[in-house]
């Protein structure tokens, strides 16, 4: 079998003149957790638009379990889920209801058990039956990543999962993630943030100016920068450990 989930070489994308995607490389292995990490603006929605059939590349190949997804797009699509950096949640329906919804879109044959399995996995059994713009964000998060798991796709494409979560719903959510890929599912996660990428991945990728400039493990990126001064300093807590030590989420400061 196939061990590479995805693959994209020479991936090119320009919006009206201006060159997005200038050249992006990169692979992804079956089970891996990969980070694509970038700023606002660097163009890793648009790497996620195009590995799930959103958008069309201007150049390049993508291949999602060896299936290229330009040639053949249904091929893809049945492989593949994708959790956007907007979650896509009918507010007026249930959380329950949201689920039905989709895995009777997707032919699933038993849809109600299908969306009680995924409620009681992701902690929402007690709120299946409010409607889900009552829910707080990080309910919302945990219900759209239910929604992408209908189906049981091979590969993940998570699209900002964290970004404006408090930090106790972030934590939720990374723990998903991590659940999904020792199931052996690919995940490819778009994030800003370092902590996320040094969290949960087990390789990241830095886009930067439209290629990717540094890809390989946590220890490999760290090992870019000169080796660490020792310095014995007070270590003051952050502002995170303290607000998680005020909520109860961790041991101690
Ligand atoms: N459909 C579109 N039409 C025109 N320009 C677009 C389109 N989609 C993206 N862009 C532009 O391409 C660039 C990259 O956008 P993209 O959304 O991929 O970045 P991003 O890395 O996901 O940023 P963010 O962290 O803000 O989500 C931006 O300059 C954006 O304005
Ligand atoms: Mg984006």
């Amino acid at each position: 079998m196939n061990q590479t989930a995805i693959s994209i070489k020479r991936l090119k994308k320009s919006f009206n003149e201006k060159e997005v995607l200038k050249g992006v490389d990169f692979e992804v292995q079956r089970g891996e957790i990969f980070a694509l990490l970038g700023s606002n603006g660097a163009g890793k929605t648009t790497v996620v638009n195009i590995l799930s059939t959103l958008m069309k590349a201007d150049d390049g190949e993508a291949l999602i379990c060896g299936i290229d997804v330009d040639r053949q797009p249904d091929g893809v699509r049945q492989s593949i889920s994708l959790t956007g950096q907007f979650a896509a949640l009918d507010g007026m329906l249930t959380g329950r209801e949201n689920l039905m919804m989709i895995a009777k879109l997707r032919g699933v044959h038993n849809p109600a058990q299908v969306a009680d399995r995924l409620l009681a996995r992701f902690s929402l059994t007690e709120a299946a039956n409010k409607r889900a713009d009552q829910y707080s964000g990080g309910m919302k998060r945990r219900l759209d990543i239910a929604m992408s798991l209908i189906g049981t796709p091979e590969v993940i494409f998570l699209d900002e999962p964290t970004t404006g979560l408090d930090p106790e719903a972030r934590i939720e959510v990374w723990n998903t993630v991590k659940e999904l890929a020792n199931g052996g599912t690919t995940i490819l996660l778009t994030t800003q943030y370092l902590e996320e990428a040094e969290q949960l991945a087990d390789r990241i990728a830095i886009l930067h100016g439209g290629v990717i400039i540094k890809t390989g493990t946590l220890q490999e990126l760290k090992e870019m920068f000169p080796k660490a001064i020792v310095e014995y300093v007070e270590k003051q807590p952050s502002l995170e450990d303290i607000f998680l030590n005020i909520i109860g989420k961790k041991e101690s400061v």
